[in-house]
């Protein structure tokens, strides 16, 4: 079944607010320290992006990969690393920027497998949480806005690989499923 946009559940300036006052707090939570950002892709280089900008400590960015969801169109709390780090992150202020957290099984992992990796700290920024759906505890520092339990898209986050451009974050019609690609 065909999905379309069915209507704009936060808008780009919301987002924006939201991303200036959560880099306020990282601002203030690491003034005198250097940062790591590790981005999740795909979804989070967009919050990426924004997010670095309103930082003013220095910082670093590095990427990595990772699959949570199998064949089917439900987390099945597998997480493959499909791209690692560059770089060595071991004595690094280490802050993982995700798009959402949903179950939160994705976010345990990384954070359990990068703190093996002896970061100084370890802490998370996601743009979005629906805590309605977690199946797993996972301490998230930073969170920037609190969604109700839909499927959302834009601003990074797709459906079938579709709608990362959008501007605005939006819900889409047709509810047959949820799924999608990092
Ligand atoms: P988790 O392991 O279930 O927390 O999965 C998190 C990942 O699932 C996110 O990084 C997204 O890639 C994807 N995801 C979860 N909810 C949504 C949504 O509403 N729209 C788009 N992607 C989503
Ligand atoms: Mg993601």
């Amino acid at each position: 079944m065909a999905r379309n946009v069915k209507h704009v559940l936060i808008g780009r300036e919301e987002i924006a607010g939201m991303v200036r006052s959560v880099g306020a707090r990282i601002n203030a939570d690491y003034a005198g320290r250097e940062v790591m950002l590790v981005c999740v892709l795909k979804g989070a280089c967009v919050f990426l992006s924004d997010l670095m900008r309103v930082l003013d400590v220095p910082v670093a960015i590095d990427f990595m990969s990772v699959s949570s969801y199998g064949s089917g169109t439900s987390t099945t709390g597998t997480v493959r690393i499909l791209r690692d780090l560059d770089a060595d992150i071991a004595g690094k202020h280490v802050i993982v920027v995700e798009d959402i957290v949903d179950t939160g099984l994705t976010l345990r992992y990384l954070k359990e497998m990068l703190s093996t990796r002896r970061p100084a700290s370890i802490a998370v920024c996601a743009a979005f949480d629906k805590p309605a759906r977690r199946k797993v505890h996972v301490e998230v520092e930073y969170v920037g806005m609190t969604i109700p339990d839909e499927f959302i898209v834009g601003y990074g986050l797709d459906f079938g690989g579709k709608y990362r451009n959008l501007p605005d974050v939006c819900v889409l019609s047709d509810d047959d499923g949820q799924g999608g690609t990092k």
